[in-house]
């Protein structure tokens, strides 16, 4: 019967519902009927043993994966949750290494975990925010200079930059690290020629399932790879259900069980018909001499700079044309794709595409030297989360200890972390990304 049966027959058969939630099925929104809670026939998520075991069991199967835990709260719990499984797999305080384009879960995760990331700078050059492009040989330096238990990586980025998970992969297994990856932004990728971080090596895999495949808001994945250290499947529930509510939405489940029937149906087809539509896209871009920044096959990062446009202006040149962007900054605009955008939505980008003007190229020089820096850390990362600050202005915070991360979207590159000293350089970052306060020590 699976969960969306049972809902739906509770939901039909007029029975009292002396239960949460307060709304009692009454559709003042609409979906009342079919939000639920726990009770009998409708399982536990955190000790799933019926319906909802059922579809994460599916859910396991379409990704080839050892185990598969629902997440009701985005891959900001699953990549909690990794990190508690990492710590209790070790057993004691663990280092983990990541580049600094981490998602804020994952600072989040390290501050209530009591673990002080080890930061992985790329040896190339950025000139992008958002970009952090790490090798598998970036990665042997910092697990060369030992002390590393695990690697984390968040792969694609933000602007759809993929990095090279097989090879750092391959470098984690020889260095005895695990590999945890924040996928949030592919998990459609297993479906398109098994790019998915599970199909390329990672032990742990996050996945924010609603980004790119048919789920609420807040529907989410925490992958266990069969290749892992068998511990880590009995530690994922647990964990999910020590930083989790108790209260998981029945409503983002149901369509988690609604994506997993879909996934053995015919939704990797219309996936993979929708790269193919995706890369027809960047086809013409490439004729018209727009850049791509992104590797996704199902992303399109424009880069506006290069073409000679601010971000934020053709976000809303595209809004005028009944175009909404997921992303814009000063460099970039994202777009993210999906089977459910119809052939009028292609049709109009392609439009816009075509008629966009070149104009001269914004450059930003000193941005590579900029992104460069490296900031002194003087106090350690919980420690700074931990104490009280005050926002001050950032013209005022030059010599001062940053107390919060500071990121213009999600996951940017910090330009400072929580414990880091703030210098001029990285007060011209934030205040290009349009960061005007900092909270401080
Ligand atoms: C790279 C990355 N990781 C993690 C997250 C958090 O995902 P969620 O919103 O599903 O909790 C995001 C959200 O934007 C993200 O971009």
């Amino acid at each position: 019967m699976g969960l969306n049966g049972f809902v739906r027959k509770y939901a039909a058969s007029g029975v009292s519902r002396f239960h949460m939630p307060g709304h009692k099925g009454v559709p003042l929104h609409g979906l009342e009927p079919l939000d639920l809670t726990e009770i009998k026939g409708a399982d536990f998520l955190f000790e799933a043993d019926g319906v909802i075991a059922e579809g994460e069991g599916l859910t396991s199967q379409a990704f080839g994966s050892a185990a598969t835990c629902w997440s009701a709260e985005g891959s900001s719990l699953s990549i909690k949750a990794a990190l508690c499984m990492l710590r209790q797999h070790f057993g004691r305080d663990i280092t983990v290494a990541s580049p600094r384009n981490c998602h804020r879960a994952f600072i989040n995760g390290c501050t209530l975990l009591g673990i002080e990331p080890e930061w992985i700078y790329p040896s190339s050059p950025r000139t992008l925010l958002c970009e952090c492009a790490v090798t598998p040989e970036d990665v042997r330096a910092a697990l060369s200079r030992g002390g590393i238990d695990a690697v984390y990586v968040t792969s694609p980025d933000y602007l759809g930059g993929m990095a090279d998970i097989r090879g750092i992969a391959a470098v984690c297994r020889e260095y005895g690290a695990l590999l945890a990856v924040d996928n949030a932004h592919g998990a459609y990728l297993h479906f398109v020629g098994d790019k998915h971080p599970l199909d390329c090596g990672a032990d742990i895999v996050c996945d924010s399932a609603h980004k790119t495949l048919p789920v609420y808001t807040g529907g989410g994945y925490l992958h266990i790879s069969s290749d892992a250290p068998a511990d880590l499947r009995d530690l994922a529930k647990p964990a999910m259900a020590m930083l989790g509510s108790t209260s998981p939405s029945y409503l983002i489940m149901e369509s988690l069980a609604l994506c997993a029937e879909e996934l053995h149906g015919s939704l990797p087809e219309r996936l993979r018909a929708c790269c193919e539509r995706t890369a027809e896209v960047k086809s013409l871009m490439r004729r018209r001499g727009i850049g791509d920044l992104s590797s996704e096959p199902m992303k399109i990062t424009i880069a506006a700079s290069r073409f000679g446009y601010d971000g934020g202006e053709l976000a809303d040149m595209m809004r005028e044309s009944r175009m909404e962007c997921e992303y814009s900054d000063p460099d970039a605009v994202v777009l993210m794709l999906s089977p459910y955008n119809t052939a009028e939505d292609f049709a109009r980008l392609e439009v816009f595409l075509t008629g966009l003007e070149q104009r001269e190229a914004i450059l930003h020089p000193d941005s590579a030297e900029l992104f460069a820096v490296r900031p002194e850390r003087v106090l350690s990362l919980r420690e700074a989360m931990l104490s009280p600050c005050v926002n001050i202005p950032c013209d005022e915070a030059e010599g001062r200890i940053c107390a919060r991360t500071a990121m213009s979207c999600q996951p940017s590159v910090a330009a400072v972390m929580a414990g880091e000293r703030i210098t001029g350089e990285i007060i011209k970052i934030l205040k290009r990304y349009g960061i005007f306060g900092i909270d401080v020590l």
